[in-house]
């Protein structure tokens, strides 16, 4: 820190209130700021990166030359406090709450259902105020943009766009043509006939208060003042290593920039803080030029447009938008380029906070508009003490060679765009892993400029961005191709030449490397097709040597077109309760969440929410770096000496028992995995801690075998438990007797959790009797009790786990917590502080493991008309290092059959050993997995059969009550009433049809379809899990305090256990009441898991509300017109106990895996689900068009609750099989780290209609798998292609692409793989 500088004072506002930090510190963000020290901890931590929209908080500032506030949607994440200075901060506190009012907007997304775990509510809340601020009736596309940026992992975002809708003035989708509103739902029914008994309406907008922008928060007038103010001064933050500088005027900026020239512009600060976030960039002074409006203007020329560097993405979208509608088509051909582009761009957070400077000298290899702005000719303006100079933004500049680059001392100060000429084309291309909020894996800027009137080339410039660390120009090419015409001569010279200098070597960081290099010719391809097209417009002569302009077929027409971003809709149905029911009876009704409202006012408690304990310290951990190796020693001494730092927790503090034997809590002598954590520092604060970890040091000596593969792990025989085997009928035999026999193997890789809340947990331990209070985010606070009992050596009684609410868990909070609580305790134990850990994104993914990823080789004998004789399959799912919860293999193959009766059937599984973190419970337990394989071989069979792939599903279906190859009776009636109604709900067969002439007439875009039938068995396959306790407390008043052992995670447990209380007791349920689930209060509860957890508890508060309604109906009769509350206080008087235990002793469930029988399940849920999807040959790009769902629910005791679960859980299915992949190093590092690598979906994933019927599961989502591999099927078969072809799990664009092989796949170099080593490899 420069010595001579002194800390001004930072002021701001922050919900109206003033906030003055005399010691503002340039390394502290927004969020920790607010939720640390103003206390506001609505906002939410998820990744910290700027990539989930978690933290999503609006901040308002006043720009004294145009004299309007802007008003922009943020993260503040990566928002410094020091930027802060003179502007309003509005966190979702300060919209509303139930102590004033709530606001329309917290009121609809709560009473809309579009909350679960409440985790990325205010985050969703805080977008859509940003933009109805700015637009107080949006347009459903706007709406869609708004919240592109924000994550939801439990929702599957239907219901938060539905309930957002509602402030949607009009302009809407006009159901694709229909001319009807998708506004309006009354409406929508008409699209399918209502009956009596079924319900559409899940809420009544009617009750929505309206939107009165006369009520938001002003601008506090000081801030106005503050920006009107003449005389303002340079202000200096200066913190503990790092010293923030914002100069008043651009000649102060300039000297600044000649005094300090290594110090970066922080203007966005998207990317600086990330780096010194991620990276460990340390800048001693960070300058900041936001208060210098120079930056910030706009200039109008005869030739383009300059915009000020400072100008934001946002800002430079709509200034772009606003000239597209003003001038000729022609002169904005790069500008649209630009905007469309800028469309995709991270989200809409993102795009308000990052400056177009700031984007055009990071020089990111994946930029997206720096391809753009090259090809357009653009200059950079730059300007330092020695005055001003344009450079142009050109191959040179963006290879950062030093004569075509900026002077440490010069910045940026504006950017030229010139508008493009009539005979010059720009187009921009991008494929990313989904349509919003993704890095490109490919973009691209290309521009031809005509000799006029002709189709003669004149000039060509053509830019890739995401093939390298910087974008690469294709030069050479393109001056080797002056002067050719454009025709298909000259394109196909092309694609050699830029195949030849745009080379892309094997090991190239991010992968995908055959998969980039098919889409560098395809957007060649696009382009040449796109110029084909404007050239037909503009030359109306014959030109020489050709009588007409070749024209392109229709059907190649089909190339051209990408895939909009539109606006889900749909319609849910759902069973009503009978007209007889009392209206006090709130079971089989729509009500919404319990924790609804408060997720929305961020009034929610999550674990880290909890006021800081007096003397609480942090913990952070250290992990291995090694796959396998031993540990030679562990010295912490340079951590120690650090400020802050408390002590160091390894093994030998532990005074029970370390884990295992095989699995340790934390390492000793040996690792085996990287990410296995082996130490822990206890630091004043996260930071220190965090900063004390890369100080400590462990010496490794490497180990052999190291193995990350499945197939690695069966040539090395490496398991983690013997063999299963489930066997019916003669498979042998049966393999004789058959027409055909197809053998194969599939991979279906792995998931990993993403539950928006990373793990965390607070310990604090009491001076008396080794007491412990264990606050966590777990699905299973027992066995955390448990596991902490005994690595402390404590007895059970002594420590007391509570669980408000989980941020969302889906099986990775079922044993993992128990590891994070026992090592926080030890350290509470040693040190005799309260101690907190709060898990990274990065960290949290590193050490979890998810999914098992599966490999699996099949044989299958079938007869020529579709009836599979026989199936033969062993599974291999990849364990991780221990075994954990790695005996899924034995659900999976419990799982594996399906909705199918083959009579002779062998399925064999084992998990298995690799150097990787330990794969755990995960959402379907196997059955996505295994379910997702039976369906794969139905779908080869249907191939080979020439049939269509429901003929053969049909055909194999359970029909009549039956044996499953577990000898467990089942009845498929449920199941077929299920599939014959998706079958005409979703108008499969005419729909089929269409998707047939859509792919006639289309050679480039392919529709597929598909319907999938799930039988999913429930429960924990053991008796000893299905019981519940609950204890139901009446209070003299008359309320009603209900506990269970049941753990909210988003899926409103709470919600339908007071919904049951309240039938039970025959009150309302403003009666009722939930704490917290509390190991004192309801002991030795089972994991909340395996889709019972609402059952069994819900039938033991039955049980304990039945008992307490039996001991008072004496004195019901006595007073049978008394009330609640006379009753309640005359059985207090009369001494009858108010308080009784319930319990369900629950199903029984065995399995003997000996003789391969048994009941393992107690019932079955059975659905099936249709999906259509159109994928784009050309990039792998693909749209999900429709689903319906139809799930057989059995009597939902909340519809709205379980339609929700349906809807979430399917689109995390969709993400599972079309999206999410987890890359590992060649090392065993786990490459995806954060929102950023690993793609979930994101609103614009949902299907464009999507209905639903009933409830369902994740398994659903892999009908939109199947879709696509419908649709990539007809693409095969239109190029000649064999039909037999597996395509595996998850169907990314790479997959897609390369699975429709054609002339550019062909093209491109295939390296030989022993000759380079690759970036990631696949461990499935
Ligand atoms: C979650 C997320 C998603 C993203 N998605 C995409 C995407 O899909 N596609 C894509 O292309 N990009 C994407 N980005 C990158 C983003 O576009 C850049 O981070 C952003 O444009 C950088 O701008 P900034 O103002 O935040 O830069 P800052 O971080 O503030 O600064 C970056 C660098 O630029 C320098 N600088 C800034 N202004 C000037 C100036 N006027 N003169 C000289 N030097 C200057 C600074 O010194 C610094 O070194 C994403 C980023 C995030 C965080
Ligand atoms: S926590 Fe800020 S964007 Fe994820
Ligand atoms: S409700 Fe959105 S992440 Fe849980």
């Amino acid at each position: 820190m420069p010595s001579h500088l002194q800390s001004d004072e930072l002021v701001f506002f922050v919900n109206g209130k003033k906030v003055t930090e005399k010691n503002a510190d340039p390394e502290v963000n927004l969020l920790s700021y607010l939720r640390k020290n103003l206390r506001l901890t609505g906002t939410k931590y998820a990744c910290g990166g700027g990539g989930c929209g978690a933290c999503t908080v609006m901040v308002s500032k006043y720009d004294p030359i145009s004299k309007k506030i802007r008003h922009c949607a943020v993260t503040a994440c990566l928002l410094p406090i020091c930027s802060l200075h003179g502007i309003a901060v509005t966190t979702v506190e300060g919209i509303g709450s139930t102590r004033t009012r709530i606001h329309p907007i917290q009121e609809r997304i709560a009473k809309g259902h579009g909350t679960q775990c409440g985790f990325c509510t205010p985050g969703m809340v805080m977008s859509l105020y940003a933009l109805l601020r700015n637009y107080p009736e949006p347009s459903p596309q706007q709406l869609t943009e708004a919240l592109g940026g924000n994550l939801c992992r439990c929702t599957g975002y239907r219901s938060i766009l539905e309930s957002s809708k509602t402030f949607c003035a009009s302009n809407c989708c006009q159901m694709k043509g229909t001319g009807k509103c998708c506004l309006d739902q009354e409406e929508n029914l008409t699209l399918s006939p209502k009956k009596n008994d079924i319900c559409t309406q899940l809420y009544t907008k009617e009750e929505f208060q309206a939107l009165d922008p006369t009520q938001e928060l002003i601008f506090p007038p000081e801030l106005l003042r503050m920006a009107e103010d003449l005389n303002k001064e340079t202000l200096t933050f200066c913190g503990e290593r790092v010293t923030w500088i914002s100069p008043i005027t651009l000649n102060e900026l300039l000297e600044l920039k000649v005094k300090y020239p290594k110090s970066p512009l922080v203007m966005g600060n998207t990317s600086v803080g990330p780096a010194m976030k991620f990276q460990g960039h340390v800048h001693p002074v960070l300058l900041s030029p936001a208060r210098i409006s120079e930056l910030s203007m706009v200039t109008k020329t005869n030739d383009g447009l300059t915009i000020g560097a400072g100008c934001s993405l946002d800002q430079v979208m709509q200034i772009l938008a606003d000239e597209v509608s003003k001038l000729p088509e022609e002169k904005t051909r790069t500008y649209r380029s630009i905007v469309k582009h800028l469309k995709s761009l991270a989200g809409q957070q993102i795009r308000n906070m990052a400056s177009l400077g700031g984007h055009i000298i990071n020089r990111h290899g994946y930029s997206d508009l720096n391809p753009i702005l090259a090809v357009g000719n653009a200059t950079l303006n730059l300007i330092s003490k020695e005055g001003r100079r344009q450079i142009p933004l050109n191959e040179q500049f963006l290879a950062g060679l030093e004569d075509a680059d900026l002077k440490p001392e010069e910045i940026l100060e504006s950017v030229h765009i010139p508008h493009s000429d009539k005979w010059e084309f720009v187009a921009a291309f991008r494929q990313a892993q989904c349509q919003q909020n993704a890095f490109p894996d490919v973009t691209c800027g290309m521009r031809v400029l005509f000799k006029e009137c002709t189709d003669t080339i004149e000039g060509l410039s053509i830019f890739y961005g995401g093939i390298g660390s910087t974008t690469v120009s294709a030069q050479k090419s393109c001056q080797q191709l002056l002067g050719r015409r454009w025709n298909a001569l000259m394109l196909d010279e092309a694609y050699r030449l830029v195949l030849d200098e745009v080379s892309l070597p094997g090991s190239t960081p991010g992968g995908m490397v055959e998969f980039k290099r098919t889409l560098i010719v395809s957007f060649l391809f696009k382009f040449y097709l796109e110029i084909l097209q404007e050239l037909k417009k503009i030359i109306m002569i014959p030109l020489s040597n050709s009588h007409q302009y070749p024209d392109i077929s229709e059907k190649f027409l089909s190339a051209l077109e990408e895939f909009p971003v539109t606006v889900s809709r749909g319609v849910q149905e759902f069973q009503g309760v009978d007209s007889n029911q009392p209206p006090h009876d709130p079971v089989g009704r729509p009500i919404h969440h319990q924790s609804g409202i408060k997720h929305a006012t961020g009034e929610a408690i999550f674990c880290d929410d909890l006021p800081v304990v007096d003397k609480e310290l942090f913990l952070a951990l250290v992990t291995s770096t090694r796959a396998h190796a031993k540990i030679i020693s562990i010295d912490a001494s340079e951590a120690l000496e650090l400020p802050g730092v408390v002590d160091v927790i390894t093994a030998k503090d532990i005074p029970g028992t370390n884990g295992t034997d095989d699995d340790k809590l934390l390492a000793v002598d040996e690792v085996l995995c990287v990410g296995q954590i082996i130490c822990a520092v206890v630091a004043e604060s996260d930071v220190y801690a965090k900063r004390a970890v890369e100080k400590v040091k462990i010496i490794y000596q490497d180990q052999e075998p190291v193995i990350f593969t499945i197939e690695d792990a069966i040539r090395h025989n490496s398991y983690l438990s013997s063999e299963k085997k489930l066997e019916q009928g003669n498979v042998e035999e049966a393999f004789e007797n058959v027409d055909q026999i197809i053998e194969g193997e599939m991979h279906v890789g792995g998931q990993e959790h993403f539950y928006m809340e990373t793990q965390r947990v607070l310990v604090i331990p009491k001076t008396e009797d080794k007491e412990m209070e264990i606050y966590i985010s777990s699905q299973d606070p027992s066995y955390v009790q448990k596991t902490v009992s005994s690595t402390l050596s404590i007895p059970i009684n002594r420590i007391t786990c509570h669980v408000k609410r989980v941020g969302g868990g889906f099986g990775g909070k079922v044993s993992k917590p128990a590891v994070y609580g026992a090592i926080t305790a030890v350290a509470a134990n040693k040190t005799g502080h309260p101690i907190r850990l709060v898990l990274d994104r990065k960290e949290d993914m590193l050490i979890k493991g998810g999914r098992h990823p599966l490999f699996a080789k099949y044989k299958v004998g079938f007869m020529n008309n579709g009836r599979i004789k026989a199936m033969d399959v062993k599974c291999y799912i990849n364990g991780g290092y221990v075994l954990d919860d790695s005996e899924m293999a034995k659900y999976l193959l419990l799982k594996l059959e399906n909705a199918y009766k083959i009579n002779n059937l062998r399925f064999w599984g084992q998990p298995c050993k690799t150097n990787l973190p330990s794969n755990t419970a995960f959402r379907g337990f196997g059955f996505p997995q295994g379910g997702l394989l039976m369906e794969s071989c139905i779908t080869a069979v249907a191939a080979k059969c020439g049939l269509s792939p429901e003929k053969i599903r049909e055909k194999n279906m359970y029909k009549r009550v039956d044996k499953t190859i577990y000898k467990q009776a089942y009845s498929p009636d449920k199941l077929i009433r299920c599939w014959n109604e998706c079958l005409d709900k979703s108008s499969y067969h005419s729909r089929k049809a269409e998707v047939e002439n859509f792919n006639s007439k289309n050679y480039w875009k392919k529709k597929g379809i598909a319907i999938v039938p799930m039988k999913f068995s429930v429960g924990f396959g053991m008796t000893t899990y299905h019981q519940a306790a609950a204890l139901v407390h009446i209070y003299t008043d008359g309320s009603v305090l209900v506990s269970h052992g049941g753990n909210e995670l988003g899926q409103g447990i709470h919600t339908k256990m007071l919904q049951i209380a309240s039938r039970e007791l025959k009150i309302p349920m403003s009666y009722m009441h939930f704490c917290e689930t509390n190991t004192a209060i309801v002991p030795n509860t089972i994991a909340t898991a395996a889709s019972i957890g609402s059952e069994v508890n819900g039938k033991a508060v039955q049980n304990a509300c039945q008992i307490l309604l039996k001991r008072l109906e004496p004195i019901i009769k006595k007073n049978p017109e008394g009330t609640w509350e006379e009753w309640v206080g005359a059985a207090f008087e009369k001494r009858i106990s108010l308080s009784a235990t319930g319990y369900f002793r629950g199903y029984k469930a065995n399995m003997d895996w000996e003789k391969g029988e048994g009941d393992p399940f107690p019932y079955y849920v059975e659905g099936a689900a249709c999906s259509e999807v159109e994928i784009d040959c050309l990039t792998g790009a693909h749209k999900n068009i429709r689903t319906d769902i139809v799930l057989d629910a059995s009597c939902s005791i909340n519809p709205a609750i379980d339609i929700g679960q349906i809807e979430g859980a399917f689109i995390q299915g969709l993400g599972l099989y079309t999206l999410e992949e987890l890359k590992y190093s060649p090392e065993g590092v786990l490459l995806c780290q954060g929102p950023d690598e690993y793609k979930i979906p994101t609103v614009t994933d949902v299907p464009e209609e999507f209905n639903g019927v009933g409830e369902s599961g994740m398994f659903l989502g892999c009908s939109v798998f199947f879709a696509i591999s419908d649709a990539v099927a007809a693409a095969r078969k239109e190029r000649g292609l064999t039909d037999d072809f597996i395509l595996n799990s998850p169907a990314t664009p790479e997959r897609i692409r390369m699975a429709c092989a054609d002339k550019f796949t062909e093209m491109i170099p295939i390296d030989d793989a022993k000759t380079f080593k690759p970036w990631c490899i696949p461990i499935a």
